[in-house]
């Protein structure tokens, strides 16, 4: 079994994925282009600006460093703006059980985010308690594929990464993952995340007796 659990936050944890796409999509817009949910796949688990650059490459647009940060401010308030109403109903289906699972289990977990706002949304749906650290945006120099924020996430739970199962919903992220040495449970598409050990569609009727039968395919 496992030491402990990393959770990417944004398409694992809550269903805010839409909500950045949403963002991007009318920044693109604005710029005079259209951003499509497929080119989309490519921002999951990336930085701000890391995901601006992406938008403005597929608009071919070059700007100076002053204006994306201007650019990737409006695309961050808009993003606010979808957040104002959210509420513990963004928390994907099947999470809370699994969480709840763990806690019996002793087993302990924390998040792992490149998002900036993770803290802000975690504190607006209540779920933050049971989390034994959270590390995020604001707590990383390098964003994902780089396994920093993995890293220091094991570190605070005292865990090699080896003995750590990271769940995550983008490429980039499991990326992360088996660069730092960790096991990478994908939530998703297999086909979009072939590079996990094992993957979940979603967290709905799943639990510590189907993860450990993955995990003995693979440990
Ligand atoms: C998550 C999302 C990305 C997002 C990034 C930064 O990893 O998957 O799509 O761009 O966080 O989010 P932020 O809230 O800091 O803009
Ligand atoms: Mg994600």
């Amino acid at each position: 079994m496992i030491a402990a659990c990393i959770f990417d936050f944004d398409g694992v944890v809550v269903d805010t994925a839409d909500y950045h796409y949403l963002s991007w999509k009318r920044l693109a817009a604005q710029l005079g282009f259209e951003f499509t949910e497929k080119q989309n796949e490519a921002m999951k688990g990336i930085s701000r600006m890391d995901s601006l650059d992406v938008v403005l490459e597929i608009g071919d647009i070059k700007v100076s460093h002053k204006e994306k940060l201007k650019m990737a401010h409006v695309k961050n308030e808009w993003y606010k703006e979808y957040l104002q109403s959210v509420d513990s109903s963004v928390i994907l289906p099947g999470v809370v059980n699994f969480l709840e699972e763990l806690t019996a289990e002793g087993i302990p977990y924390a998040l792992g985010s490149a998002s900036r706002n993770a803290k802000f949304v975690m504190s607006k749906i209540g779920i933050e308690s049971g989390f034994a650290a959270v590390f995020d945006g604001n707590d990383t120099v390098k964003s994902k594929p780089d396994p920093e924020v993995f890293l220091k996430a094991a570190a605070a739970l005292n865990q090699e990464p080896k003995d750590v199962l990271v769940f995550e919903d983008s490429y980039k992220g499991i990326v992360a993952a088996k660069d730092g040495g960790f096991l990478a449970c994908g939530v998703g598409e297999k086909d979009i995340l072939h590079n996990a050990d094992f993957t979940i569609q979603t967290f709905e009727n799943f639990n510590l007796n189907e993860l450990r039968f993955m995990l003995a395919q693979v440990q």
